[in-house]
């Protein structure tokens, strides 16, 4: 796996992942934002991720320095579910933090997952980037600021061990078949979520320290540990990973 760009950091628990990342997003929005109009992050679903919303609605320091209103949110997949169902990463991002904050409806772009056709859906969020980044045909998005999580089976986003989506090289966003669930994903691709500024994996619990190992010390197999799939073009990579998550690894 490229090493180059590439930090890992170990934190004490969870707790303190999810504290991390809340306070990167916010000191790294405020800096682009120096020299940029708008900030546009990506935000991954998981019970890290939750913590750290919380956080940012929650605790007023962050909530107060965070420049809401020049900020655009996407998520980098979303289940097949309408935006008010339990499993839907939207409806967990809304009631964490984006019902809480001042942040103008215009800057949350969500993906369209109550449409019945999954691929419609993927076709139409794929759309949404190419209207938001002004992109020319072949061009992708560059995101400022990209989050992931990593399944027990290392799958990240909605790329999941042996699907289809992981060898898509031309698409944005793709519907994604995954049998272990009988639904559809829809998820950015691989060459999307590589073109990022900075791309933050958020890591925490013993679960994860057998695929974390694989993922970045094992051989590189992509189909069967897709998180190895993120490899920036030109950005950096940050896995923020709790000691439990770390606790198999040889290079600490
Ligand atoms: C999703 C996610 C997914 C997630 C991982 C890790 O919608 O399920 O985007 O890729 O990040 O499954 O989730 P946890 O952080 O909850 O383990």
């Amino acid at each position: 796996m490229q090493t180059q760009n590439r930090e890992i950091k170990v934190l004490e628990n969870g707790e303190a992942v999810s504290r991390a990342a809340a306070e990167m997003l916010v000191d790294i929005s405020l800096e682009k934002l120096k020299s940029t109009e708008s900030f546009a992050v990506a935000l991954s679903g998981g019970s890290t991720p939750k913590n750290m919303f919380a956080m940012l609605a929650n605790d007023a320091e962050l909530r107060d320095r965070m420049p809401w209103d020049r900020v655009h949110f996407f998520w980098g997949d979303e289940r097949h579910v309408a935006p008010d169902h339990a499993d839907s990463n939207f409806r967990m991002t809304h009631e964490t933090m984006l019902s809480k904050v001042p942040v103008p409806p215009g800057n949350i772009h969500r993906i369209r997952s109550e449409n019945p056709d999954a691929g419609e859906a993927a076709a139409e969020y794929e759309q949404e980037l190419r209207e938001f980044f002004k992109l020319e045909e072949k061009q992708l998005p560059v995101f400022d600021c990209v989050f992931l999580g990593m399944g027990p089976d290392g799958h990240t986003a909605s790329l999941f061990p042996g699907t289809k989506a992981l060898h898509e090289q031309k698409r944005l966003v793709v519907s994604n078949w995954v049998e272990k669930f009988k639904s559809y994903r829809i998820t950015m691709t691989a060459p999307v979520l590589n073109n990022a500024d900075i791309i933050i994996f958020l890591i925490s619990g013993e679960g994860k320290a057998e695929p974390l190992r694989a993922v970045l010390e094992g051989e590189k197999q992509t189909d069967l540990y897709p998180s190895q799939l993120i490899e920036p073009t030109h950005g950096k990579l940050l896995w923020l990973v709790d000691k439990a998550a770390a606790g198999l690894l040889k290079r600490k």
